[in-house]
């Protein structure tokens, strides 16, 4: 018998080693790097399904003779999933969808693998519930069950068989964690088996053209072997993120080898499952009556639509020796960053002052465009003075106290308009060359003329 090679695996990263070290070199972690062990026969176990209906066969051509056609998509039947997915879900691809235990991972592939039964072969495997939980789950959402294929299983290569029987266009693996390949010695769970795991189960989608769906679930400390290590080879990897109390799910793809990954889709957590949000910018700025000083509304550019989001800032006197700078939402990097250009561009020092900011709703944001935001949402909360509840802002905050412009400036501002907003602040580059009817456009160049303007 073939002796099985050994290599170390960093479970943060998937970054391999020779040998085991304390720390990854690849991205700094401490004690992440586990043993591994790299499954013999991987190539002669994957051609084992010769003769599958959708079996491609492999040849050179020249890039510009592929058919382009050839890329069909299916809808999930969920648009906000669809969106984030790059337009629906790609046959023969393997996708990922993380999340923490909670976040409604198994409800809402649950949900769309009914409403896909309706029209398509399909296998749900669940490893983590039983069936009658599934069945239960499903009875109780109200969900069309005739049709759904399920399956009670953690062996990688029985699930495989079982497809081959079944032919089936898309396969569910809830989740990868409790997967487990017969050839790799270690226990399920550990970065071999959810590599191996995934990797079977990828070669499998590709080779036979199925669409496989990987369920994975990502810890706090991220110990367990997280979906980190399976970013390689799966081609889209979707992350449902929300509090497991607040009623707000929020996916967004992380990567994508079929279409853009900066789209956010937003679902409702409600008792009878997950629903789509399809005008999120309805809930998010879903305002408290009167005024309240330490609040501002900005414009987000998620992939192609924007999205208006409120964010609250609460700057207050420090009790104690080091402030706190505390951001929900947020970069805490930039949210210091940011205090320093204030008080060296702006004139505020808040060195004594505890600050806390929030994102209304949940949303994590990651574009530059909130900075100017909030910068005067703390103003804002500082002075005491509350911003105008007709007045938008958006702009990038550069290091010299320039504002900058951001992508896009004019959809914002004509969604903006759309949710009622009058007037709005944003940078110079970024003033709308046409008026926009309803709403008076303030264009700035330096954070200290946004400030006069307050
Ligand atoms: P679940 O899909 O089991 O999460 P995951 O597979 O990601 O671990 O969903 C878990 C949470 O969703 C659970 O805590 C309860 C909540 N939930 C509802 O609020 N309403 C519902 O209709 C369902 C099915 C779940
Ligand atoms: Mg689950």
């Amino acid at each position: 018998m073939a002796k099985a090679k050994i290599a170390y695996v960093c479970s943060d990263c998937g970054g391999e080693f020779p040998r085991w070290q304390g720390q990854c070199t690849e991205c700094g972690a401490w004690n992440t790097i586990s043993e591994f062990r790299v499954a013999p026969k991987q190539a002669a176990a994957a051609s084992k399904y010769e003769g599958y209906a959708g079996q491609v066969e492999n040849k050179v051509q020249t890039l510009s003779s592929i058919d382009l056609q050839a890329l069909p998509r299916f809808s999930s039947g969920y648009k906000e999933l669809d969106r984030v997915l790059g337009g629906g879900i790609v046959p023969g691809s393997a996708i990922l969808i993380g999340g923490s235990p909670g976040a409604g991972k198994s409800t809402l592939l649950l949900q769309t693998m009914c409403y896909l039964a309706e029209h398509m072969t399909t296998l749900y495997v669940t490893g983590e519930e039983s069936l009658q939980q599934v069945a239960m789950r499903a009875h109780r959402l109200g969900l069309p069950t005739n049709k759904l294929n399920v399956l009670a299983e953690t062996n990688v290569e029985t699930i495989c068989t079982h497809a081959v029987n079944l032919k089936p266009s898309i396969i569910v693996v809830d989740s990868i964690q409790v997967m487990h390949v017969l050839d790799v010695a270690s226990a399920p769970g550990s970065v071999s088996q959810v590599r191996e795991g995934a990797a079977y189960l990828t070669r499998f989608a590709k080779q036979n053209n199925v669409a496989v769906v990987l369920v994975g679930h990502v810890t706090k400390d991220g110990s367990l072997a997280g979906p980190k290590v399976l970013e390689h080879c799966i081609d889209a990897s979707v992350m449902l993120d929300g509090d497991e109390d607040g009623r707000y799910r929020t996916l967004r793809g992380t990567k994508n080898r079929f279409g853009a990954v900066n789209e956010l889709g937003v679902f409702a957590m409600t008792d009878k499952g997950l629903k789509e949000v399809s005008n999120p910018s309805a809930i998010f700025l879903n305002r408290a009556e009167g005024d309240s000083s330490g609040s501002s509304v900005t414009v987000l550019w998620e992939g192609t639509r924007p999205l208006l989001v409120e964010i609250q800032a609460l700057v207050d006197a420090s009790q104690m020796g080091n402030p706190r700078r505390i951001a929900v939402g947020l970069d805490q990097n930039r949210l210091a960053m940011l205090l320093a250009v204030l008080h060296r561009h702006g004139g505020l020092m808040l060195g004594d002052q505890d600050v806390f900011v929030n994102v209304v709703g949940g949303v994590k944001v990651t574009e530059t465009s909130v900075d100017l935001a909030l910068l005067l949402a703390m103003v804002s909360s500082f002075r005491d003075h509350p911003l105008d509840r007709e007045l938008v802002v958006f702009g990038e905050v550069g290091l010299a106290g320039e504002i900058r412009p951001v992508p896009s400036g004019q959809e914002r501002l004509r969604e903006a308009a759309k949710h009622g907003f009058k007037k709005a602040i944003v940078p110079k580059s970024n003033m709308p060359k046409e008026p926009i009817a309803g709403m008076k456009v303030i264009g700035i160049s330096r954070l200290s003329e946004a400030l006069e303007h307050l």
